[in-house]
């Protein structure tokens, strides 16, 4: 991959989480991930020793490092390092009252900063599938204990959260468009200023009613799959948005709805790129034999269970743990 992808990628994580929410489904989760991955999460984390050291890599805002704490402070003398390659803020988080958790902004799975055999439990959900293949695996194998496990929870290509990926994949296309909502919303906003400030009739007039039929247009196609679409959250926010920021251009002009619609178009290029992300890092059976056998090598003396994770709405991801056999 190249640096400017990856930057691209860094960037687009860093706003995301900057806008502070707890983990990458917070659109369709509780908190938390609740359910069955969380169940997986509680069950790994009840057989952790009472002193141990735990990595999280691809942390986000710590989903992860907050339900470890929440489950074991008080009790258990639990240090988590938790690492991502981009800027976290996980607002959750006071070094005063959690002192025992670490952020590692900054630094990616392939090339981390921890000295070999450091870590009794090394894990991450939806993140490990996002680094590079073996690297990422040998660095796990290099800062684990010899006796340590791992458990981690990965994209699948046939869950629920991937294929409602591929739906917003489909729709952020269609908004990003020419000819789409955003790009039309942007051409007949000056017309709107003109026809509220009383110099034109957008009825009138061949390019400002061109552009607002081609407005029309766009937000009739929208509606359309709205109808017609099982995952249509985002397009309905996306119309709403827009429409709302039609009707708040006033007679002075469209600048200040303007520079509003560029924000969110920027902000729907960064969530393409996330979502174009999950969809091609799903783990297919391909992918998932090369983990086993990475592992299988560094780590003989440790069995892998690996097995598709669902609940009510269908499978939601890989559920993969590394355990030594004779701990
Ligand atoms: C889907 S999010 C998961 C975040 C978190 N584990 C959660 O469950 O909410 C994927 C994360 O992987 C991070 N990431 C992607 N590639 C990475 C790499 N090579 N090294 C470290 N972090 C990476 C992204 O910055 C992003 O925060």
């Amino acid at each position: 991959m190249n640096n400017s992808v990856e930057i691209a990628r860094q960037r687009a994580w860093s706003t995301y989480w900057s806008a502070g929410a707890l983990h990458s489904c917070a659109d369709s989760f509780e908190r938390n991930y609740s359910g069955v991955i969380g169940e997986f999460w509680r069950s790994r984390f009840q057989s952790l020793p009472r002193e141990c050291r735990v990595l999280d890599l691809a942390t986000g805002n710590g989903a992860l490092p907050l339900l470890l704490w929440e489950l074991t402070h008080g009790q258990n003398d639990v240090r988590i390092d938790a690492v991502d390659f981009a800027q976290v803020a996980p607002s959750w988080y006071q070094p005063t009252l959690h002192p025992a958790i670490a952020f590692h902004p900054g630094v990616a799975m392939e090339q981390l900063p921890f000295a070999d055999s450091t870590f009794d439990f090394v894990v991450s959900q939806f993140g490990l599938e996002y680094a590079r293949w073996p690297q990422a695996l040998h660095e796990i194998s290099r800062v684990s204990k010899p006796g340590a496990g791992a458990a981690f929870v990965m994209h699948h290509p046939d869950s629920v959260i991937v294929r409602v990926g591929r739906e917003e994949l489909r729709h952020l296309a269609l908004l990003l468009s020419t000819e789409g909502l955003l790009d039309s919303a942007r051409l007949v906003m000056p017309w709107i200023a003109h026809a509220r400030a009383g110099r034109i009739d957008l009825a009138q007039g061949d390019e400002a009613a061109r552009s607002k039929q081609a407005y029309n247009r766009a937000a009739g196609h929208i509606s359309g799959l709205i109808d017609a679409s099982p995952a249509p959250d985002l397009l309905i926010e996306m119309r709403a948005s827009v429409h709302s920021l039609l009707a708040g251009i006033g007679a002075g002009g469209a600048g200040p709805q303007l520079a509003q619609l560029e924000e969110l178009r920027q902000g729907l290029c960064a969530a393409e790129l996330r979502a174009a992300e999950l969809v091609e890092h799903a783990v297919d059976s391909q992918r998932l034999k090369e983990l086993m056998e990475v592992f299988q090598v560094a780590r003989p003396d440790h069995s892998i269970a690996c097995e598709p994770i669902a609940q009510a709405e269908g499978t939601l991801g890989w559920a993969v743990s590394l355990q030594p056999l004779n701990p």
